[in-house]
């Protein structure tokens, strides 16, 4: 075990194998960032069709070719080794970390840890992907909340730096010091931040992007607004962004932010009717945009 810059007197523990529940977007970018840095990971989901997607997105990622541009058959053999793809909670119990990489609803994730809490090893570390939801909150019902904190990883995962380590109300100094030392192991930017709705950067980007779609509804065209925010220094406008995150992710998201903060967060009509559409954004190849 290593010490680590973390919470004074906490020790990180060596994490010598990952796992990450739930095989979509964020799961497979998840489980892609411990393939590259040869960490084994299981990428567990509850039906065999969701894990074949999973597993296929995080080969196709890994085995990509910068100089080709195209996936190398290869690098394909190499990484494939490194993951496992189950339907079997005994499975994703047994490693070091369990990141649990769900939908954005509480009861779902607390069943979900209920489930396999028991199963883990005692020095296992359980850790949400949550947007938004506190983790205090996600803790309830946990028989070692100490061993439980946030590991915020954002979209796309293979190009942001930024990890949040959130430290619920319960969780130990060494849990915080072991998050931290994974995160930069997976070549990730960690930072420690207080527990509370939408942590910190969901506390100031969501209301944000929300007020773009606010624009919208009295009258400004996506491309002017998508334009301004990029010639203001963006990366991308709070329009594409919406495509990029998915118009459903951002959905719960906004109605946790909105609950939390009535008075600031005014939630636009146009994304429920853009998700009841089935335009969910990039990974449906459909949102604001089209990506056919
Ligand atoms: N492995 C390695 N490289 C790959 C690759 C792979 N699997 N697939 C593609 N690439 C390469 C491409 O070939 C390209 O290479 P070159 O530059 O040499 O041509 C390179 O990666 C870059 O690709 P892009 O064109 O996609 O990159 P970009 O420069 O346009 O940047 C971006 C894209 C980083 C996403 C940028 O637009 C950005 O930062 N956007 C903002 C994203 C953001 O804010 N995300 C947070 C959202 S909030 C959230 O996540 C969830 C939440 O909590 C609600």
């Amino acid at each position: 075990n290593k010490k680590v810059s973390g919470p004074p007197d906490s020790e990180a523990r060596e994490i010598q194998t990952a796992a990450v529940v739930g095989a979509g977007v964020m799961g497979q970018g998840i489980a892609a960032a411990n393939v590259k840095r040869r960490i084994p990971v299981t990428l567990g989901d509850t039906s065999a069709e969701a894990i074949a997607r999973g597993v296929q997105g995080v080969i196709t990622e890994v085995s990509y070719n910068k100089e080709t541009k195209k996936p190398d058959a290869q690098r394909a053999l190499d990484f494939l080794p490194l993951l496992n793809g189950t339907e079997n909670d005994a499975e994703v119990a047994q490693a070091d970390i369990v990141i649990e990489a769900i939908y954005e609803n509480a009861e779902a994730k607390r069943a979900l840890y209920a489930k396999l809490e028991p199963q883990l090893g005692e020095q296992a570390i359980l850790c949400s992907n949550t947007s938004t939801i506190p983790i205090t909150e996600l803790a309830h019902g946990l028989e070692h909340p100490e061993r439980f904190c946030g590991l915020h990883f954002f979209n796309p995962v293979r190009q942001m730096p930024l990890v949040e380590v959130i430290r619920g109300k319960q969780t130990s100094g060494d849990t915080i010091a072991t998050a931290v030392a994974y995160a930069k192991v997976i070549g990730k930017s960690p930072i420690v931040v207080q527990d509370g709705p939408g942590f910190l950067v969901n506390r100031v980007l969501l209301p944000y992007m929300n007020e773009a779609l606010l624009l919208l509804e009295s009258g400004a065209s996506i491309k002017a607004v998508d334009k301004a925010a990029k010639s203001f220094g963006m990366p991308m406008g709070p329009i594409e962004l919406y495509d990029t995150v998915g118009l459903d992710i951002a959905l719960h998201a906004g109605k946790v932010m909105h609950e939390a903060f009535p008075d600031r967060v005014v939630p636009s009509k146009i994304l429920p009717a853009m998700v009841e559409a089935g335009r969910i954004g990039k990974k449906a190849d459909k949102g604001f945009f089209d990506y056919m």
